[in-house]
Parts: C-alpha cells; structure tokens; sequence
C-alpha cells in the first residue's frame, strides 16, 4: 500500500450519532470506506444532544479544550465513541452551544448563535487535535459549519508547529446551505479584518463560512461530476459560481458512495422480509406491510410511488404536488415520509385526509421507516430542482424501488436511463422542472411496470447496480495525496 494517511473528517453531523440528511451517512460511512484502505482515519463532531440516543455509546475522556471566543474564553469537553470498524470519534461537548435539538433551528428560523456555535466547533477541532495526540496530515472539511478550519489554518495557526504538515480538503455537499453571518462575527471568531474581502471571506458584506471554506482550503470537492460543473454557472452556483469558476482547477466532483451495510434489503433488520436480486420474492410482504402501516387499500398491481424526503423546494415538491391528483386518478399510491417546510406538511396531511385509502402520509424523522418505504414501495421519486448527490435514489436502486428522477447534479450520474429494447439502464429521467413532464416521466415507467419481463429486469438491474463506496473512497485518497504533493503512480 502507498504511504499510510491520518485523516480526520469533520462534520456537525455524523449517522449514527446525530442526522438531518445525507451529510451524516456520508461523514458515518466514507471513514470506513477510507479504513479499509488502510488509513488511519478518525472523526470529530460536535455533541449535539440527539447524540445520547446513539446505540454505539460515548464515554467522557476526561479531557477538555480551551479556546477563546469572542474577548472570552470557551471549554469544550471532549467523549469518544467508534463507529463500526473501529474508527474513532470524537465528540466535542459544551451544554450551552450544543445540548439542542434539532441541531440548527426551531420552526421559528435558525439558532441567533449558529456563527458563534460553529466558530467554537471549527476552533476546538484543531484543539482536539492536539489535545488527544493526532497530527493529521489531512482534515477534510464538510460544508459551511467546517469552512472556517482552513481560515484558522491558514491564519492564526499558520505558524503553529503541529499542522505544519496539515492540508485541508473542503467538501461542498449542498451550495444553498452557506453559513452567511454578519461580519462582527469576525470578532467572535478571532480573525483579522483584513480578510473581509471579495478575495477572502466577505460575501455581500456578510462574513460567509461557506465562502471562507471555498477560498482558504487546499483543494475542494463536491458530491457528484456534475454538480461539480453546475455550481460553476450561475442557474446554479448560488452566486458562489464566480469563486468555484476561479478554483476549477482545485474542484472535483466526487459521486458518493452507499454504505451497504447500512442499506441492504438482503440483511436489513426493519423491514418485513428479506430479499435478494435472485429471489425478490420477500418485496412482496414487504409491500403489503407498507401498505398496512398505512391504511392503504391497494392490491398487488397497484404502484406505489414514494418519496422518503426534506420537505424544502430544493427536492421539487411543488411539481409532486401538482400531479398527485391525475396520479391518484390514473390508480397510483403514494407514501411520503418527510418533514421540514410547513407549508409542505400541512398540504401533505390535508390532502392525506382528502383520500385516506391511496395516500400514505408521515409527517417527522424516522429511520427505520425510511427503510420500510424503499423496500415497499415501486417507485421512489427525486424530481429535484438541483441535487448535489442525493443517497436516497441509490438506496432505492438497492431495494428494487425504481428511481424516477430529474437529470441534474449526482441524480443524473447515479441514474442510467432504462431502454425498453436493450433492457438496460435502472430508472426514468426528466429534464425540464414542469409539472407535465415529470407527470409523462411517471406514465412511461408504469407502462413499464405492467409488463412483467421488462420490469423483473429493471429490478433486478436496480437491485445489481454497485454504488458502493471503493470506488469513491480511492478517488479521495488520490486527491489527498495530491493536496500534500506526494508522488502517485
Ligand atoms: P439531503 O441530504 O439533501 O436531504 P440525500 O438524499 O442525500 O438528501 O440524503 C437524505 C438522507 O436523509 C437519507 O438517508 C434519507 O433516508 C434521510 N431522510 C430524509 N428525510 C427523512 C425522514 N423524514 N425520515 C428519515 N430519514 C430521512
Ligand atoms: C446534501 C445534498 C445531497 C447529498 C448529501 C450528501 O445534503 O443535498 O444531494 O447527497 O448532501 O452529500
């Protein structure tokens, strides 16, 4: 094996420990995908208060950090736990910033203090560091609440001894999310002023971690090679496009990998039966179950289409919900788990009530049934309107629930469009963000699903699709030997 790497990930969210979206599988599984590579990879995140349901436990290290906030200065205890593999995890604690839930806001907006709660993250991840004797060669940074490590880095730790050899990779796992603040925030944080500018941190005259990530890192990444290219024009680059079009040459994209251990119809312990491509026999019950969950009254032939899902305007729940009516109609059922937007939640429900017997509704967060809606149901939809990666098309593709998908960013990689005369490709795909599009998308694939051969097969090229994460974790590696100028073949 080439040169052993230490690694450290940092993330404000990791699976198992605390979850809002597809951040934390990636920050729970990529460590391990990097493990088995033979590197010596740990992680560190803050601890968050939904850290004490996590099955896999934390103990106190019985050591602590100390770093200077705003004139004063902060503790932050540290507790450590494993993820599976062995990799260790390091949980930075202190009640007033982190002991919430949920992790960024309340219904009424984000936390006032979220500046301040990630400089104190950001800052006391380089204390760790050094608190439990870790040297990385590499600290791999993931979106806003991480961008201001390499500004630190670069700054006021530019001559401390420890991270002479430290890079810094910075992920970009959505460009929506940018962690603007005011730039007062500045203070808090420690930094000069003199960095508040077009070619530093300053965005719009506001102090934008995200952009501090972009401009100050060694080299970034994004989740899929064509969000890498999206984010570079101005339909999608959040007005970030001008900084990544300076960067490209620093900017890859990286398709996420699915941990399948994690998502696997063949072992999966919360759905009702198991299966394998060989014998999908067990999807039956599986759906039928679904179905009784929620009242549903459909038989075997009926689709049912679901979507497991943020409810923000990113995913394209607006097109969803203007075709729903004619899908019903055209004898479909539909299953959404989902939660965010209020206006979103409330629609779902009304119209829930509105026909109970083909409508399946769950307003929340809830893991296990995320898992029961891939394996029961048909079709999974992600219309999005941009989508950096997206995991839950991948999972989907595992449990035999065929993607129907908008062809942008990491849904247009991961998705192969299925041909009804070579009876290849694993899911329908659409461009245009209309309503009647997505709507003539679905027709064409359940025209699909009413013909045994060709459907059987689309399964069992979903259910065979490897997206795991070799293939990804290698490309990483690559790219932190190229951030630290080691020589690769
Ligand atoms: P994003 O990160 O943009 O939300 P991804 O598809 O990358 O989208 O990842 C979403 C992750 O969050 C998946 O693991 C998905 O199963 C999970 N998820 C989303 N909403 C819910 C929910 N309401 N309940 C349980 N899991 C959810
Ligand atoms: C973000 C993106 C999603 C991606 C995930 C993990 O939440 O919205 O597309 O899959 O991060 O990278």
């Amino acid at each position: 094996m080439a040169q052993k790497l230490k690694i450290l990930l940092a993330s404000s969210e990791v699976y198992p420990f605390a979850k809002t979206g597809g951040l934390a599988d990636i920050a729970g599984s990529l460590p391990k995908a990097l493990k088995h590579l033979g590197h010596d990879v740990r992680v560190v995140m803050p601890k968050h208060k939904a850290v004490a349901q996590c099955p896999l436990g934390l103990r106190p290290m019985g050591l602590d950090v100390d770093v200077p906030i705003g004139g004063k200065r902060k503790k932050g205890f540290l507790y450590s736990s494993q993820l599976n593999g062995g990799i260790p995890v390091y949980l930075v604690g202190n009640e007033s910033y982190f002991s919430r839930d949920p992790i960024y806001g309340t219904r009424h907006g984000d936390y006032p203090d979220n500046a301040e709660r990630f400089i104190f993250f950001c800052r006391s991840l380089l204390e760790v560091c050094k608190a439990v004797g870790f040297q990385p060669d590499i600290i791999h940074c993931n979106d806003w609440q991480t961008g201001l490590v390499p500004v630190y880095l670069k700054t006021v730790y530019a001559r401390d001894k420890w991270f002479k050899n430290t890079q810094t990779v910075f992920s970009v796992h959505n460009l929506g999310y940018q962690g603007n603040f005011p730039s007062s925030e500045l203070k808090t944080a420690g930094l000069p002023f003199s960095i508040f500018t077009p070619e530093g941190v300053e965005f719009y005259n506001h102090f934008s971690f995200l952009k501090s990530g972009l401009v100050y890192a060694d080299l970034l990444t994004t989740v899929s090679p064509t969000y890498a290219k999206e984010i570079q024009t101005k339909a999608f680059g959040f007005k970030m496009d001008g900084i990544l079009r300076k960067r490209s040459k620093d900017l890859f994209g990286i398709l996420n990998g699915v941990d399948y251990q994690e998502w696997n119809p063949e072992s999966d312990p919360d759905i009702e039966k198991n299966y394998t491509p060989e014998n999908i026999a067990g999807k039956l019950a599986c759906k039928i179950k679904l179905a009784d969950l929620f009242s549903l009254k459909v038989d075997e032939d009926t689709p049912i289409l679901s979507m497991v899902t943020r409810l923000s305007s990113q995913k394209g729940i607006d097109l969803v919900i203007e075709i729903l009516g004619d899908l019903l109609a055209e004898g479909a059922a539909f299953v959404l788990l989902g939660s965010g937007d209020s206006m979103y939640e409330n629609y779902f429900l009304k119209i829930k009530k509105q026909f109970p017997d083909k409508i399946g509704v769950r307003i929340g967060f809830d893991e296990k049934l995320a898992h029961r809606i891939l394996a029961g149901s048909d079709f999974f939809l992600m219309p999005s309107q941009y989508e950096p990666c997206g995991l839950t098309q991948m999972y989907s593709l595992k449990y035999g629930a065929v993607p129907i998908v908008r062809s942008v960013g990491g849904l247009a990689d991961s998705i192969k469009e299925f041909n009804r005369k070579t009876l290849r490709g694993t899911g329908f795909k659409f461009k245009k963000f209309e309503p009647e599009t997505l709507h003539h998308t679905i027709q064409k694939a359940l025209s699909v699903y009413r013909n045994k051969d060709p459907w059987q097969k689309l399964i069992r090229n979903d259910m065979n699709a490897n997206l795991g994460w070799d293939r990804a974790a290698k490309k990483y590696c690559q790219l932190y030997r190229r951030a630290l100028k080691i020589e690769t073949k």
